[in-house]
């Protein structure tokens, strides 16, 4: 049988548990999960592609069947060059989903072969995003609990507390 690859794309600046809830779901429905970090020089990450990359492989060391990547361009030619045709994406509140449904909608116009498949993460995840994150972080609040213990002590080296 043929192996079922999905690509999970997204920014990782960093991790959390919301992020990794999705992979957990994932690799119940796909063989192998290869999550791919977007090289985007208009955005200011906090962390660079090398840091986000070592943050997910030491969050995941211990599934099997996880590439982590890094990509710039149009995500559906990244995808096309793995040699696969879905897209994972993961979604919280009804907030994500205007953007989440524009974003699928453009990339099947661009290829049609390529399926986006969404999984909702776990609600104790619902509120949570890199960014909310990052700001909490900043302040020097406990994140503890909310993201992997590498990005929670990385976040903590970042920002002195
Ligand atoms: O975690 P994010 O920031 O919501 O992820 C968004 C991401 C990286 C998946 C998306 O912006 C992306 O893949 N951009 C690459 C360019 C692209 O293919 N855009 C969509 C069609 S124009």
């Amino acid at each position: 049988m043929c192996e079922k690859v999905a690509v999970y794309p997204g920014t990782f600046d960093p991790i959390t548990n919301g992020h990794i809830s999705v992979v957990n779901r994932g690799l119940k429905i796909f063989d192998k999960i290869i999550i791919a970090i977007l090289i985007n020089p208009q955005k200011r990450p906090l962390f660079s592609v090398e840091e986000r990359i070592m943050m997910i492989k030491e969050s995941l060391k211990d599934k099997p069947n996880i590439e982590v990547d890094s990509y710039d361009g149009l995500l559906v030619d990244y995808v096309a060059r793995k040699n696969t045709n879905v897209i994972l994406k993961g979604l919280r509140a009804m907030s994500d989903f205007e953007y989440e449904f524009q974003m699928a909608l453009m990339n099947r116009k661009l290829n049609r072969e390529i399926q986006s498949v969404f999984l909702m993460t776990d609600y104790k995840w619902f509120y949570i995003s890199s960014t909310i994150i990052k700001e909490a972080a900043r302040f020097g609040a406990d994140i503890e609990g909310l993201v992997p213990p590498i990005v929670c002590k990385k976040l903590k080296e970042k920002f002195n507390y």
